[in-house]
C-alpha cells in the first residue's frame, strides 16, 4: 500500500500535532453535488451505486476532486446490514429507506442471522478495496456502520420513523427480545467493521443517529452498552498503524463523559453542544469531531467563515480536533458554500497549531 500523503485526519484523531485542523463533511458524497445526481441517474438508483464497486468509488472521490478534504468516506449506507439479514431494503423516491419485511416478534429476532462480511456484504468490502487503491494514499479512507440501536429502529419500524413507536414499545414490553436483537446487531457490526478494516478502511465511525432519542437510562443499556461491546471487539491496529474509532451519538451531548469512557478514540458532536465545553468535559480521553450546524451552509461565505472561526476559537489551541458538520450536509446546499467552509477551516485554524 502506498504511503499516506496527508495523515492530518488520523493524527488529529490520536490527538497528535497537525499543521492545520483536518476537515471532512458528513454525507460529503451526495445530492448537493450535480455530479452525484448525474452518477445516480446513470446507475438507476441509490443501491445501484452502492452495489457496484466502481460506481461507489467514483462517487466517493467526487467531493475530493472538488475540495481539499482531509478524509474520504466509503460511499454506502448504514442499512446494508439489515438488508444482508434478509429484510429487503428499498428506496421509494422522496420517501427514504423502507424494508419489505420488518422485525415484530421474538421469533423474528430469533430467526435473524449474523451476516458474514465477505459472503453477504462482499460488495461493500470490494468497494473499500477499490477506493483504497484509487485513493493511492491521497487521504485516509473512513469505513462506517450504524449503531445497533439506530439499525434496530429501522428494522422494527420497517423504515424511517418520527416517534419510534414500535421500537419503543418493544424496548419496554419485550426488553429480552430487544436485547437479543441488539446483541445480534452488535456481532454483525463488529464483523462488518473488522471486514472493512481488513479491506483497507483506516478509521471507522459508528453512526448512532437515534441514540439521543432514548432516556438517559435506556441510552446506557440499549445503545451505549452495545457500542462499547463493538469497540472492544474491533481490530485497532492494521498495516502497522492505529485504526481510530469514532462514536457519533446525535443529541448525545448530555452523556459525553460516559461516551468518552467507551474505549473509542474520538466522539462526533452535533451542534447543540459548545465545542469548548465539550472539550473540558472529556479532557484528554478522546479527540472531538464536529460540530458546525449544517444549515449554516445556507448562509453566505462570510457568515460561514465567522461560524468556523467561532468553533475553532471555542476548541482553542492544541491537538485533538477534527472539524466537521454536526450532521449531514443537505441536498439544498450550494457546492460553492461547502468549498468556502473547507477553505475557512484550513486558513483560520493555522494559528491554533504550532508551525
Ligand atoms: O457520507 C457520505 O458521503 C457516505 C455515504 C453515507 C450515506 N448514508 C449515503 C446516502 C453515509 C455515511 C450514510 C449514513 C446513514 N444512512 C445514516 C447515518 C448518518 C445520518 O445521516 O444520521 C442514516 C440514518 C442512514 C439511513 C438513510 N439512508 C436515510 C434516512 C436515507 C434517506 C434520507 C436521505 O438523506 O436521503 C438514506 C439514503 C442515502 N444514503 C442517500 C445517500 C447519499 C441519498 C440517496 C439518494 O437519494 O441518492
Amino acid at each position: 500500500m502506498p504511503q499516506l500523503k496527508n495523515d492530518r485526519f488520523l493524527r488529529a484523531l490520536m490527538r497528535e500535532p497537525v499543521d492545520v485542523t483536518p476537515v471532512w463533511m458528513m454525507r460529503q458524497a451526495g445530492r448537493y453535488l450535480p455530479e452525484y445526481r448525474e452518477a445516480r441517474s446513470r446507475a438507476g438508483d441509490f443501491m445501484g451505486l452502492c452495489m457496484n464497486p466502481e460506481r461507489a468509488c467514483e462517487v466517493t472521490l467526487q467531493p475530493l476532486e472538488r475540495y481539499p478534504l482531509d478524509a474520504a468516506i466509503l460511499f454506502s449506507d448504514i442499512l446494508t446490514i439489515p438488508d444482508a439479514m434478509g429484510l429487503g431494503l428499498y428506496f421509494e423516491t422522496g420517501e427514504g429507506p423502507r424494508f419489505r419485511k420488518r422485525i415484530d416478534t421474538p421469533a423474528d429476532v430469533e430467526a435473524l442471522k449474523v451476516p458474514d462480511p465477505e459472503q453477504d456484504l462482499g460488495y461493500v468490502m470490494n468497494a473499500v478495496r477499490t477506493i483504497r487503491s484509487e485513493l493511492n494514499g491521497r487521504v485516509p479512507l473512513i469505513g462506517f456502520s450504524g449503531s445497533p440501536w439506530t439499525l434496530a429502529t429501522y428494522m422494527v419500524e420497517g423504515g424511517s420513523s418520527k416517534d419510534f413507536r414500535k421500537t419503543k414499545a418493544m424496548l419496554y414490553d419485550q426488553p429480552e427480545a430487544m436485547h437479543q436483537l441488539l446483541d445480534k446487531l452488535a456481532q454483525s457490526v463488529t464483523s462488518y467493521l473488522n471486514g472493512q478494516i481488513m479491506a483497507g478502511a483506516q478509521a471507522v465511525q459508528i453512526f448512532d443517529t437515534w441514540g439521543g432519542n432514548l432516556s438517559a437510562d435506556a441510552y446506557q443499556k440499549f445503545s451505549l452498552a452495545y457500542m462499547r461491546k463493538i469497540v472492544s471487539g474491533l481490530i485497532r491496529e492494521h498495516d502497522g498503524r492505529r485504526v481510530p474509532v469514532i462514536l457519533f451519538t446525535k443529541n448525545g451531548g448530555l452523556w459525553l463523559e460516559s461516551i468518552a469512557d467507551s474505549g473509542a478514540d474520538a466522539l462526533g458532536l452535533d451542534w447543540t453542544i459548545d465545542m469548548g465545553a465539550a472539550r473540558s468535559r472529556v479532557g484528554s480521553k478522546v479527540a472531538l469531531q464536529g460540530n458546525m450546524d449544517p444549515t449554516v451552509l445556507y448562509a453566505k461565505p462570510a457568515a460561514i467563515r465567522e461560524e468556523v472561526a467561532r468553533i475553532l476559537k471555542s476548541y482553542g489551541k492544541g491537538n485533538g480536533h477534527v472539524f466537521n458538520l454536526g450532521h449531514g450536509i443537505t441536498p439544498e446546499v450550494d457546492p460553492a458554500h461547502a468549498g468556502a467552509f473547507i477553505e475557512a477551516v484550513h486558513e483560520l485554524s493555522a494559528i491554533y497549531h504550532d508551525p
